[in-house]
């Protein structure tokens, strides 16, 4: 009891009556329909068929971390240790990408989801085929929607070129914000490339200021 409600208990003027609050049934609404959202996509996902990649996988890769994060990074698509685990990025991909998102400040979980776009693994990891991104598509889009964030790092062509529905290259694409969704997405190159290719990492780190940089402003 507050030192008013306890004065007002003692002049025999309690209980006090207050207002009610008009925006919590429709927040706890949301809140249902966000959680029915996600056990319903946390079902599909498994149980997908829609393309032939269901059936060479181990399992489907979902995506982890915080479902109410600021920040969701997408890469392409599981490789064997992923669908081998069940978890995006665990590999030596995953282990690189961990350290950039160290460098500026975040790590895996904590503020931050990560997924690709697709949810199967590509036999002997080859590109996605067109038709299994738009299959998969709309399991990226309801996660986006779900965890709505306030900024989409997308990595590598196969992400950038599917959220943002164009054939432009990477190095076209950096250091700009675009939009998915409403959504502001930056793009950068995926840690898988950047293994291969060293000296872009500072290119990829330049990317990660800028993203750092929109997030701030945002
Ligand atoms: N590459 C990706 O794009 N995603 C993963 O989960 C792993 C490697």
């Amino acid at each position: 009891m507050s030192r008013r409600e306890e004065f007002l208990a003692e002049m025999g003027l309690a209980p006090i009556w207050r207002l009610r609050n008009k925006e919590k049934p429709r927040q706890e609404e949301a809140c249902s329909d966000s959680r029915k959202g996600w056990i319903e996509l946390k079902q599909a996902v498994p149980a997908c068929t829609a393309c032939s990649l269901h059936k060479s996988r181990k399992q489907t890769v979902f995506g982890v971390g915080d479902e109410q994060a600021d920040w969701m990074l997408i890469g392409e698509a599981p490789g064997a240790e992923e669908d081998r685990l069940g978890e995006p990025f665990v590999g030596q991909a995953g282990r690189l990408l961990d350290n950039m998102l160290a460098a500026i400040g975040l790590k895996r979980g904590e503020n931050v989801y990560i997924a690709n776009v697709l949810k199967c693994r590509p036999p002997g990891n080859r590109n996605p085929a067109p038709e299994e991104v738009a299959k998969c598509s709309p399991h990226l889009r309801g996660q986006i929607e779900l965890i709505a964030p306030k900024l989409i790092v997308a990595m590598g062509r196969f992400a950038a070129q599917t959220l943002l529905n164009t054939d432009a290259s990477i190095a076209s694409l950096r250091g700009r914000v675009h939009a998915y969704a409403g959504v502001p997405l930056v793009v950068t190159y995926h840690p898988a490339y950047l293994l291969r290719n060293l000296p872009d990492k500072a290119k990829a780190w330049e990317d990660l200021v800028f993203a750092r940089k929109t997030m701030a402003g945002l």
